[in-house]
C-alpha cells in the first residue's frame, strides 16, 4: 500500500485531532503517504483532499474540534453520493480510508467497505452510543465540561434555594446525562431510555427540599421526551400547584468544543495507531474501539447492526445516590 486517507465526520469530538495526528504519523512510519479529506464525506464527494506531513499535524493534539473539518452529509446516504466518493478516492490513488466518527459516520464507512473500499473506523462521538467501543473519543472531555457547569450551577442554586434544569447533549442516548448526573450529584436525571413523568421529577425535587437540601439539580438529555424545553413548559403550566421556581441552562455545543483531556488524547492516539496497524496487516471493514480496557476491532457489519445499551442499573444508582 502506498497511500491512505483520513477523514473526520459527524459531530466533532474533543480528541479527533489526536486521532488524526496518530493516523498520519503512524501511516508515515509505515512508509505510506497520508492524505486528509476536508469536511468529512462532503469533502470526499467534492474531491477536497490534501497531503499531510508530520509537521502538518504538529501542535494539534491539545486542540478540540477537528483540523480537517467535519460535516453531516445527507448526499453520502445516496448511492450516487457514495459512487462519487469512490471515484474521488480512485482519482487520488487512495487505497484505504480511516474514518473517525460516530454512528452515522460508521454506517457510511460500512457502506464504503461493502462497495470494496478498504476502511477502518475509529470510534468517536461524545454521545457514547456506538457499538464496538465501551467509551468513545470525546466522551470524557464532554463529561468534564458538563460537570464543571453542574458544579457551578449547584453553587448558585444552593445560595438561592432554587431548582435548576440542565440539558446536556445526547439525541438518542442518555449516557452523558446519566453519568454527569451521577458524578455531579443531581437530584434527578431524565433520559430518552426511561419514560419519565414530570410529576415524578417534581416529587423528587420536593422530597429533596424536605430532606434539607438547599438545591435541586435535574440533568436532562436533549433527546428525552421531556427535555429541558418540555419540562420547563410543564413546570410553568403547573407552577401554582407545584410551587417551583425552575431555572433552565442548556449546555448544547459547549460540550463539544473543549480541549481534550488526557484520557481522550490517549484513547484517540491509541485508536488512530491501531487503525493503521490493522490496515498494514491487511485487515479492514472494522471499527477500532476500547473493549474491556483493550483496543480491539469489531466488524463494521456488527457495529451497524447493534445498538449499544445503556446500563440501566445506573439509573437506579443515580436515584439512591440522590438521597
Ligand atoms: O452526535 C453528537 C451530537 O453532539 C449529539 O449529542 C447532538 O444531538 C448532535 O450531535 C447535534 O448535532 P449538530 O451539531 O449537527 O447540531
Amino acid at each position: 500500500m502506498e497511500r491512505i486517507a483520513v477523514l473526520t465526520s459527524g459531530g466533532d469530538a474533543p480528541g479527533m485531532n489526536a486521532a488524526i495526528r496518530a493516523v498520519v504519523r503512524t501511516g508515515l512510519d509505515q512508509g505510506w503517504e497520508v492524505w486528509g479529506v476536508r469536511h468529512g464525506y462532503t469533502g470526499l464527494i467534492a474531491g477536497d483532499l490534501i497531503p499531510l506531513g508530520a509537521r502538518d499535524v504538529g501542535g494539534i493534539i491539545q486542540q478540540g474540534g477537528t483540523v480537517l473539518g467535519s460535516a453531516r452529509c445527507p448526499e453520502f446516504e445516496t448511492e450516487a453520493g457514495r459512487m462519487m466518493a469512490l471515484r474521488m478516492l480512485a482519482e487520488h490513488d487512495i487505497e484505504a480510508v480511516v474514518i473517525i466518527g460516530g454512528n452515522g459516520s460508521q454506517a457510511g464507512a460500512h457502506a464504503l467497505s461493502q462497495m470494496g473500499c478498504p476502511v477502518v473506523g475509529v470510534a468517536s462521538t461524545i454521545d457514547n452510543d456506538l457499538y464496538g467501543s465501551e467509551i468513545t473519543i470525546g466522551v470524557d472531555t464532554a463529561l468534564d465540561i458538563a460537570l464543571e457547569a453542574i458544579d457551578r450551577l449547584k453553587v448558585t442554586a444552593s445560595s438561592h434555594h432554587r431548582a435548576f434544569l440542565i440539558e446536556v447533549m445526547g439525541r438518542e442516548c442518555g449516557y452523558l446525562a446519566l453519568m454527569s448526573g451521577i458524578a455531579g450529584g443531581a437530584e434527578a436525571v431524565v433520559i430518552p431510555e426511561v419514560e419519565t413523568d414530570p410529576e415524578v421529577v417534581a416529587a423528587d425535587l420536593r422530597a429533596a427540599y424536605e430532606r434539607g437540601k438547599a438545591h435541586g439539580i435535574v440533568v436532562v438529555a436533549e433527546g428525552a421526551r421531556y427535555n429541558a424545553e418540555g419540562l420547563a413548559a410543564y413546570f410553568q403550566e403547573h407552577h401554582e400547584r407545584l410551587g417551583f421556581d425552575l431555572r433552565v441552562t442548556t449546555l448544547g455545543h459547549v460540550q463539544r468544543g473543549g480541549a481534550p483531556g488526557a484520557f481522550d488524547r490517549l484513547l484517540a492516539t491509541r485508536l488512530g495507531a491501531a487503525a493503521t496497524r490493522h490496515l498494514a496487516q491487511g485487515e479492514h471493514g472494522i471499527l477500532v474501539g476500547l473493549l474491556k480496557g483493550e483496543i480491539k476491532p469489531t466488524p463494521l457489519s456488527e457495529v451497524v447492526a447493534n445498538k449499544k445499551p445503556l446500563d440501566l442499573e445506573l439509573v437506579q444508582l443515580a436515584r439512591v445516590l440522590a438521597e
